[in-house]
């Protein structure tokens, strides 16, 4: 599509030449991406409160202990201790603004963390240091990795006894293929920690133990000349292993970086605050700025051209006393004014913007602008799905986002059968939302349809929602299989005679055949090489 942006009519609201180009330059949107505990809450509410926007640890997320919460939705999370609401934290600093988009922090509920990697310009990859790379790590790092984001390492907990430091760097190196270029070394081991040396300017960073996180760690610049004195032989073990790493090439290079080659590691503590402005400054300073996104035909929309964005996850049920629908869209090019009359691609029909939020945690503030990198919640959202397009002036569309292999499948049933309608309507709901995927077949019937998941957890929270906010209570029966692959409609029949095999259609008409195990999967294709089975997209 085109990208005239320059060449668009000026009107009355264009921003003056220049501006978008400037504002998108200061935007740095990333996401965290950790296995559960390693400490993305704690560094989360770390990060907003170095850049001052909270005054107390505590306000993001509300977990247990923390500030009470109002939502049923909310109670669900903290019965379970975990965060399954995306939260979209927008704050400056320094000449910069910093939109961190939270993934849900549970392995069970990837989908919708695969869903905010598509909507972030680079990742930070929080490894616990006591235990390594761990398998939800690894899982979201080979999506970034399929996306091209660059990937910003923190060994977090370093307060606590765990690894040696060049172990993890070993382990990262081997496993993900990633070349570690630290950017700040521990001075004392993880447990006995007195510092970093911070490897860009020689000069000893002094860790002080501040009573558990409610105010930022001071931290002490030491100059590399009186550091022995303050550290001992830490800081020389410090500058021996830092001088190794530079003769085996794993300094920091920019274009490395960027390409997805080598990834720049720092070491915090999270939970005591130290660190966390190192990584402030790291992602002011390193991390890339949006810069546009491919259409569907494979053309650039640059950042100045007219407003875009796409929806990259639809939240309902957030708070019991707004029954709302909040679709989050990422803005990719031009400025967004509240009030704005945007087209909505998918239908061609005008988007009325009136009711436009950021979301920070719980609370919700009305947005009045946005530019490339922001992100807008626009509540009261019925039409909008995830993957779909909103411009203004000049149409663009976005490639589809990626729907996630299922491995877990349910039949739905009405729990009561006069509510055939709700059950019928909030199916359809769950469905526009990303909660599930639906499969149907004639075998099963419109009352029973199958509910593919890639986590389990998503069939909970579609129990959750039919019944306290969709009228229409359900009951799921487990279906054995694990495994679904795309089969042509012309061997759908042929599948359906296998032995525990069954062909069903998803809405959008894609055919699946779901296999029992990946094994009887593999014996098919060995026993039918001329039928062809194609996966669906991983990332
Ligand atoms: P998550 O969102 O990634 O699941 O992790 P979360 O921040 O909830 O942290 C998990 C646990 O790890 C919490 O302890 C938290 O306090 C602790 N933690 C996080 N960062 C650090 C750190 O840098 N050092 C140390 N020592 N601990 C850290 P908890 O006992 O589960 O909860 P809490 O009662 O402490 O909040």
């Amino acid at each position: 599509m085109t990208d005239n942006a320059l060449a668009a009519p000026q009107t009355a609201e264009t921003p003056p030449p220049g501006r978008i180009a400037a504002e998108a330059g200061r935007r740095r949107t990333f996401a965290v991406i950790s296995h559960p505990d390693a400490g993305k809450s704690t560094l989360t509410e770390a990060l907003a409160l170095h850049a001052r926007v909270i005054t107390e640890a505590g306000a993001v997320h509300g977990k247990a202990g923390r500030r009470a919460t109002v939502s049923d939705w909310m109670e669900m999370e903290k019965a379970r201790g975990i965060s399954i609401t995306s939260t979209a934290l927008q704050f400056p600093y320094r000449t910069c603004v910093i939109n961190l988009l939270d993934t849900p922090g549970h392995a069970d509920f990837s989908e919708d963390t695969y869903r905010v990697l598509t909507a972030v310009d680079s990742a930070v990859m929080l490894i616990d240091a006591a235990k390594g790379l761990e398998p939800q790590t690894l899982k979201l790092f080979q999506v970034c990795k399929h996306r091209g984001i660059p990937i910003i390492t923190v060994i977090n907990k370093w307060d606590r006894p765990g690894r040696h430091a060049l172990e993890l760097m070993d382990e990262i190196h081997a496993r993900i293929g990633l070349r570690p270029t630290p950017l700040t070394w521990p001075v004392g081991i993880a447990g006995d920690f007195k510092g970093v040396l911070d490897r860009r300017t020689g000069s000893f960073i002094r860790f002080t133990r501040t009573a558990g996180g409610a105010t930022a760690a001071p931290e002490e610049h030491i100059a590399a000349a009186d550091a022995h004195t303050a550290a001992g032989d830490d800081w020389d073990h410090a500058v021996e292993e830092s001088e190794l790493l530079s003769a085996d090439g794993s300094d920091y290079d920019r274009e490395q970086f960027l390409s997805g080659a080598a990834t720049p590691v720092l070491f915090t503590s999270a939970a005591l605050n130290f660190g966390v402005n190192q990584l402030l400054d790291v992602l002011v300073e390193l991390a890339p700025p949006p810069s546009g996104a491919l259409d569907v035909d494979g053309t650039r929309r640059a950042t100045e051209s007219p407003f875009s964005a796409f929806v990259f996850k639809v939240q309902a049920g957030m708070d019991s006393a707004h029954r709302d629908r909040i679709a989050y869209a990422r803005v990719v090019s031009g400025t967004f004014e509240r009030g704005d009359v945007l087209t909505h691609a998918a239908t061609g029909k005008p988007f009325v913007t009136k009711y436009a939020q950021s979301v920070f945690g719980q609370q919700r503030t009305t947005l009045d602008t946005a530019w490339p990198g922001d992100v807008i919640g626009l509540a009261n959202a019925a039409t909008l799905r995830p993957g779909d397009t909103l411009y203004r002036d000049v149409p663009v569309q976005y490639p589809p986002i990626p729907s996630f292999s299922p491995e877990h499948f349910v039949v739905a049933r009405g729990a009561d059968p006069s509510k055939h309608k709700q059950f019928r309507r909030g199916i359809e709901q769950l469905e526009q939302e990303g909660v599930v995927q639906v499969l149907r077949s004639d075998r099963r019937g419109d009352q029973a349809p199958v509910l593919a998941a890639v986590g389990p957890m998503q069939f909970e929270v579609a129990v959750h929602r039919m019944a306290t906010e969709l009228s229409a209570p359900i009951s799921l029966e487990s279906l054995p299989y694990q495994v679904a692959r795309i089969v042509d409609p012309a061997d759908a029949e042929f599948m359906n005679k296998q032995v525990s095999a069954e062909v069903l259609t998803r809405t959008d008409g894609v055919m699946l055949v779901l296999f029992s195990t990946r094994w009887r999967l593999e014996g098919f294709q060995r026993d039918n090489p001329d039928v062809k089975l194609r996966s669906l997209v991983a990332a």
